[in-house]
């Protein structure tokens, strides 16, 4: 049988990123507990096609490469950084070329990256709302990190790797054979 497979998608052209690396920290926490298959994706990876396609159509090969991928994953990661108290532009024109139909039921998690905290709460009134749209199963608990949980570009606060654990936990209830590959590992 083939794996199940994460995949994340970090709505930030940077590198090196914050949301990047938050995001791969949550794909690789939950491949490892639930035995996925992981791959993480950032807005470079979409590629230049993605500013000037009007429809999903005028993509190139690249970029739709990285939407099959997103819409066909078996549980989502999606990051993106805070710009101007919400998500990129850039990032929610990718987002706007995915047919409604696409994400729904989907076992999304969600994540997001600040300077500071006065936006944390972006992710619950950007983005759950945008998913919500969607139908999708957006998990429980929302992940927000700022400057301060992050060093050399890896999470290091307690607290932001605790938020994580907690909901890669609440994906058991999606696939509950995880907890399994985990009772099996101690
Ligand atoms: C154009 C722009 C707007 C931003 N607006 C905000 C903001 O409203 N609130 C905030 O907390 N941080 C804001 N930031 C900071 C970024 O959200 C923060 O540095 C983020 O972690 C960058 O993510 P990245 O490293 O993945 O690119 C802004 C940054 C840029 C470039």
């Amino acid at each position: 049988m083939a794996a199940l497979r994460v995949v994340g998608i970090a709505g930030s052209f940077n590198r090196p990123s914050k949301t990047y690396v938050l995001v791969e920290d949550v794909a690789d926490r939950a491949a490892r507990r639930y035995g996925f298959e992981r791959t993480v994706y950032d807005l470079s990876d979409v590629g230049p096609s993605l500013g000037s396609a009007l429809w999903r159509k005028d993509l190139d090969d690249q970029a739709k490469g990285v939407i099959d991928a997103v819409v066909s994953a078996d549980a989502l990661i999606v990051g993106s950084p805070t710009y101007k108290g919400s998500y990129p532009g850039l990032f929610k024109h990718l987002i706007d070329l995915i047919d409604p139909g696409e994400l729904r039921a989907k076992p999304i998690i969600i994540t997001a990256t600040g300077g500071g905290d006065r936006h944390a709460l972006m992710v619950e009134h950007q983005l759950r709302p945008l998913f919500g749209f969607f139908m999708s199963h957006t998990l429980p608990t929302a992940v927000y990190g700022s400057d301060r949980d992050f060093e050399n570009y890896k999470v290091s606060s307690e607290a932001l790797s605790e938020r994580i654990g907690e909901v890669v936990s609440e994906l058991a209830a999606f696939f509950p054979a995880g907890d399994a590959i985990l009772a099996a590992a101690e």
